[in-house]
């Protein structure tokens, strides 16, 4: 099998054993198409690199949250990292146990503290003091301790293709910054339904290289020192997640070794257990976004490809003006340059611009490639639109994982006729 799990067989576009124009035949387009044994290779090969030093990896559910695909990492012995009420209850359905979540996010409610003390999660990574209050006080009226991490802003500086996938910058809404934290130790030692278990972390998404890791690592675990020295059973380092992929075709996939070798070296002698939340690392190679050329159009000197998926089906490129590889499914003679876009009424509503592509034509399938995160789990009915089916692919066979919406599901929740209250 390929490196992500798609390759030409004759001619034509294979997931694992399963061509891609059987999938469209069985199940229509736009449709995403996840390969199970690309996450399991990928999650594999993480494991293998941290082997010998406790660690665990906690997938984080917002890059792709179908209960299938967590079923995938659920059966390898995997955690996840949740970030709201509504993944949490996802990653309990997928079978997780609360021992298996790792809680993070800037901004949990009440009734999500109460949810996640409820669960026994593994962690609740802190992001205020203000937010420390409120947990302390659900915990308390829970009579319950709560388990915590302080997640640290570094404030080290961090390259990513995109400003808004950023985190553990000077200024950015996450995490104590680390002048802060001493602070917040100390407070911790005051409170009494709350225990110090974690410092953690999360740079951003997409980095591609381990300079802010080397960076950031001495200043976190500067912190543990700082709060095992104040009485605190600090036992998890949450480093978070990040890993880079390759888009394009000139990037190189993460060095996994000279990543695991940094942390491992930080974390030595200390005692403490790794956390890893990987996201995109995990499932975006495995994924493509299946789509069908609707029509060709040739408008103001320009050549368009206009798809039946649009940015509502995967938003990366107009969010972040993020590169997907488009390729056809069967293989196609001659050469294109154009816009390839959806049907949105938008002006950025495309998937690429000026891009050269074989000389595909209305009814051609496209594979939108590296798909698998945050694609599905970034969709959205803009435009009234269904969102896609979800197929997942394991060696010679497929299912369908998420059913493609329908009309009816699209207005289930509103109402035509309204029972009106009075103030
Ligand atoms: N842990 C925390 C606390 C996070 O906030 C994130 C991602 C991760 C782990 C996983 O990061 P990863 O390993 O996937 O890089 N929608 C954007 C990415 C946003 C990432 C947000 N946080 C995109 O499509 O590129």
């Amino acid at each position: 099998m390929s490196r992500t799990g798609f390759e030409y067989r004759q001619g034509t576009m294979f997931a694992e054993e399963v061509s891609l124009p059987t999938i469209a035949s069985a199940v229509g387009t736009p449709a995403y198409v996840y390969c199970a044994n690309i996450i399991r290779a990928r999650f594999r090969r993480l494991a293998h690199a941290f082997e010998g030093i406790p660690h665990h990896i906690h997938f984080a559910v917002k890059a792709n949250s179908n209960l299938s695909v967590l079923g995938v990492l659920r059966e390898l012995g995997g955690g996840v990292d949740i970030v709201s009420g509504g993944e949490l209850y996802r990653a309990l359905q997928a079978g997780f146990r609360g021992d298996d979540v790792v809680f993070s996010g800037v901004g949990k409610t009440v009734a999500e503290i109460e949810q996640a003390l409820g669960a026994g999660v593994r962690l609740i990574n802190v992001e205020s003091e203000a937010e420390l209050v409120v947990i302390d006080h659900v915990a308390g009226r829970m009579g319950v301790t709560a388990p915590i991490a302080i997640r640290v802003n570094p404030e080290v500086t961090v390259e990513t293709p995109h400003a808004y996938i950023k985190t553990g910058e000077k200024g950015q809404k996450f995490g104590i910054p680390r002048d802060d934290v001493a602070r917040l130790v100390t407070f911790i030692g005051e409170l009494r339904h709350v225990e110090l278990r974690g410092l953690g972390m999360h740079l951003g998404s997409q980095i591609g290289n381990a300079d802010p890791l080397r960076d950031a690592l001495p200043r976190l675990l500067a912190a543990v020192a700082f709060a095992r020295a104040a009485g605190h059973p600090v036992s998890f380092l949450d480093v978070g997640g990040g890993l880079s992929v390759p888009y394009e075709a000139h990037e190189v996939p993460a060095d996994i070794d000279d990543y695991a070798r940094i942390v491992r070296a930080a974390a030595r002698d200390t005692g403490l257990t790794l956390l890893l939340e990987p996201g995109r690392y995990l499932v975006a190679e495995s994924g493509v976004l299946l789509t069908e050329v609707l029509y060709r159009k040739h408008a103001a000197g320009k050549d368009f490809v206009v798809t039946d998926a649009g940015m509502n089906d995967l938003i990366r490129p107009a969010l972040y003006q993020a590169y997907h590889a488009i390729e056809p499914v069967v293989v196609t003679d001659g050469e294109l340059t154009a816009d390839v876009v959806g049907p949105i009424c938008e002006s950025g509503d495309f998937f690429a611009k000026d891009r050269s592509l074989p000389n595909v034509q209305a009814g051609a399938l496209l594979a939108v490639r590296t798909a698998g995160a945050y694609g599905f789990t970034m969709a959205s009915n803009y435009n009234s639109r269904a969102r896609p089916a979800e197929v997942l692919v394991d060696g010679n066979r497929f299912a369908v994982i998420g059913t493609r919406e329908t009309f009816d599901d699209l207005v289930r929740l509103e109402r035509a006729s309204l029972q009106w209250r009075t103030a």
